[in-house]
């Protein structure tokens, strides 16, 4: 509680600073309640991942995206910058993004853990459900139609199941009446490199379902 009212306190003392005063409260905005929530992530210390954290990562992108990539936790590049998918990993989900035809401004990009794990190691179950509720809220406000889970931990995480990557990729599930592609995560793929053809098949029957 104490959190929230650090973060409601310190999100109207920059908006003083610049000027505004009012709208806060006469319109509840897509940008706002999304700027509020990046904001009381910043504050966040649920879990002991908040105080090794440089930046928390919201996510980035178009907020009213039909499509939404959701990966795992921020690596050294992501917390660094404060923003998903920036370092070597990232630069390979621009590349099935844009071979897709759409801009990577054109989706929204996020994760499960929105701070850095030590040394990049798996995010522990305790950490994703003291986090997962930042992701349930950024879903609920984009509202996107299809989601791409990256990876075991986002694609088990939201279909609450502990089926393998493997096994779950390639086939369309639903999340909360959304349609959900889970596919192999950039980072597997850089070490991986024969499995990229499994990833565009994947990526393929998003844009089958984006375009249809
Ligand atoms: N891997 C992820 O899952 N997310 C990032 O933001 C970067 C790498």
């Amino acid at each position: 509680m104490l959190d929230i009212l650090k973060s409601i306190r310190s999100y109207l003392e920059m908006e003083k600073e610049s000027g505004i005063s009012e709208y806060l409260f006469s319109t509840k905005t897509k940008e706002n309640v999304i700027s509020l929530l990046k904001n009381e992530i910043s504050f966040c210390q649920k879990c002991p991942l908040g105080k090794m954290r440089a930046k928390a990562v919201l996510g980035s992108g178009n907020i009213n995206a039909r499509l939404m990539f959701i990966g795992e936790a921020p690596g050294h590049e992501e917390d660094i910058q404060g923003l998903p998918f920036v370092g070597e990993a990232g630069q390979l989900l621009t590349k099935i993004i844009e071979a897709m035809g759409i801009k990577r401004e054109d989706v929204y990009i996020c994760n499960i853990l929105k701070c850095r794990p030590p040394q990049n190691r798996n995010p522990l179950p305790e950490e994703i459900s003291m986090c997962i509720d930042y992701l349930y809220r950024q879903i609920d406000i984009v509202k996107p139609k299809i989601i791409c889970g990256l990876g075991k931990f986002a694609s088990q995480t939201l279909l609450a199941v502990e089926t393998p990557i493997g096994r779950l990729r390639g086939n369309w599930h639903e999340y909360r009446s959304i349609k959900f592609m889970p596919t192999y995560h950039p980072a597997y793929l850089l070490r991986n490199p024969q499995d990229k053809k499994l990833v565009w098949e994947d990526i393929k029957k998003i844009m089958e379902a984006l375009n249809g």
